[in-house]
């Protein structure tokens, strides 16, 4: 009989809905059994890109009650963090290059009443974690080089996802609080068996969930099949 190594949060990200029924997909996400909205901001600075901000996370906020999972991809990160409280984020994650005081980010986050935590592009180093663990809800890795939905899974994301894996395990046995290690980029049906088994409990998956609605236009059986290729 297959099971799950640890619960599994599925984190479908929006940057890959259809931007003119939001509200629309959100609901479909939920109801197909979505764990998280993961909520894509990009500034045309840090990233090559724009997409995004508060307003739009205000605007989703009543369409779900699960909870919204913001990855700043913008550089600086303070002044829009205490915006996206107010619009009802519950978790706000942040590159460590594109603030100038982590510590200080992470803890302005907290005292906003969000979880908090750090992201990691492919070639970050994870020694960014070493001084900040007792302040992290959440280890974000990128999979993929921030900016675009629908890239390819960079393999050595595996090796890196048992590294932090084993620091995470390492801190909750000594007493630490739980912290939750995320996946996002090039997640799929073929390769979210491999990522979970190297460590990680919250996968984001946007262009796999949203490019594959089935006839009634709901997104259940891409879920299930993530969730069924994710047990071991
Ligand atoms: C990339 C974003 C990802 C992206 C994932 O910068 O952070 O969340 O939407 O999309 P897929 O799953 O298509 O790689
Ligand atoms: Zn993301």
């Amino acid at each position: 009989m297959s099971q799950t190594l640890r619960p599994l949060r599925l984190a479908p990200s929006i940057l890959s809905a259809d931007f003119a029924k939001l509200g629309e997909e959100v609901r479909a996400i939920e109801a197909a059994g979505a764990d998280l909205v993961h909520f894509d901001v990009m500034d045309n600075h840090y990233v090559p890109n724009l997409t995004i901000g508060p307003l739009v996370c205000e605007a989703i906020r009543p369409h779900v009650s699960i909870p919204i999972d913001v990855h700043l991809m913008v550089e600086p990160v303070d002044a829009i963090i205490p915006l996206f409280a107010k619009a009802g984020a519950n978790i706000i994650t942040f590159h460590p290059e594109a603030s100038k005081h982590v510590d200080r980010t992470l803890s302005m986050i907290r005292e906003l009443g969000c979880k908090a935590g750090l992201v990691l592009n492919p070639a970050t180093s994870i020694e960014w974690l070493d001084h900040v663990m007792d302040k992290l809800d959440i280890v974000l890795l990128m999979s993929v080089n921030p900016g675009f939905g629908g890239q390819k899974f960079i393999p050595s994301t595996l090796k890196k996802l048992q590294q932090v894996r084993a620091r995470i395990d390492a801190h909750m046995a000594a007493g630490g609080q739980p912290i939750w290690l995320e996946v996002d980029g090039g997640v799929k049906a073929d390769n979210i068996g491999d990522i979970v088994r190297a460590g990680a409990d919250t996968c984001v998956a946007g262009s796999a969930v949203f490019g594959a609605p089935d006839a009634g236009g709901g997104y259940t059986g891409i879920m299930q099949t993530l969730r069924q290729n994710a047990a071991v």
